[in-house]
This record gives C-alpha cells, structure tokens and sequence, in this order.
C-alpha cells in the first residue's frame, strides 16, 4: 500500500517536471503581452496592435516573421523585442500561441489559398475525374 502511494507520488511528481519543462505560450502572453495585444489577442486600436485572431493578419504573417518580431521587437514602435528576457523555448511557444489564435489554424480549417483544405483536394479530384 505504502509502495503503491510512493510510485503515485513519483508520478505526480514527475508529471510536474514535465508540465514545468514546456513553456506554457498562452501563460506567456497572458503574462506579457495582453496589456498592449488584448486579453484575447484582438489587438488594441489606441496602440495600434494587429487584431491576431484575423485571417488577414495571420495570412500576411509567416512563422518566422512572428518569432523575429518577438525575439528582436518592432523598430519604431513600441513593440518590445522579448530577446533575454525570454527563452528561445518561450519564445516559439508564445509564437505558436500567436498563431494559434487565427482562423486559419489547424487541420480541416482554411488552406494556404483560405480554401479548407478537404474542398481544395475534392475539387481537384472533381477536375481529375473530367478529364
Ligand atoms: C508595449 C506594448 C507591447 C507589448 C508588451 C507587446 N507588443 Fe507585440 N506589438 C506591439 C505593437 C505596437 C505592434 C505593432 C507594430 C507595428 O506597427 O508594426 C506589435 C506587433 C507584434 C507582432 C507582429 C504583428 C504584425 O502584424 O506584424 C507580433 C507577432 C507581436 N507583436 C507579438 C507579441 C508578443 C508575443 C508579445 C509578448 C511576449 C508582445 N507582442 C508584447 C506592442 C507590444
């Protein structure tokens, strides 16, 4: 019984490890970056911060844009750039949380083209099959 409780504690504990060992990127911009892009990440107008759950935003954004803007900050703006104050771990989960607020998102959401991807393939089968 006692035996059983201490390798439930260990894997309590260990679990904990883990949780810890990967940065948390919407505990990161809850805890960073709300107060200039919004709780929700829709931006603030009176800043002049981007609205990142917009199609259009996230399309014109590419991974590497948002996690250079993140690291290095915006050049004549108040964009602070987040390097050494962050980890290069906390900074690709934070850029991924980013990302994670747009439409286009995720599988069975809209494509490259903003076409989701299933329609995109049975079209291209459609065309495929007149021939
Ligand atoms: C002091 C205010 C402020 C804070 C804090 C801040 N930002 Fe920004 N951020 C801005 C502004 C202003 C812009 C728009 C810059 C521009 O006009 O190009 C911006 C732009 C961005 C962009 C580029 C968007 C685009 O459309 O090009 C990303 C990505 C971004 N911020 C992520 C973050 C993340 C992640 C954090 C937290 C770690 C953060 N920001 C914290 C003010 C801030």
């Amino acid at each position: 019984m006692t035996r059983k409780l201490g390798l439930l504690a260990l894997f309590i504990a260990s679990a904990a490890v883990l949780a810890a060992a990967q940065p948390n990127g919407s505990a990161i911009f809850k805890e960073h970056c709300t107060s200039c892009h919004g709780d929700d990440g829709k931006g603030i107008a009176t800043i002049g911060t981007p609205d990142f759950t917009s199609a259009k935003i996230q399309n014109s954004l590419t991974d590497q844009e948002i996690i250079t803007t993140i690291t290095d900050g915006r050049k004549g703006t108040i964009m602070p750039a987040w390097k050494g104050m962050l980890s290069g771990g906390e900074i690709a989960a934070v850029a991924s949380y980013v990302r994670s607020l747009g439409p286009t998102n995720g599988p069975g959401k809209a494509g490259p083209q903003g076409q989701p991807k299933a329609v995109a393939s049975h079209a291209a089968n459609l065309q495929r099959a007149s021939y």
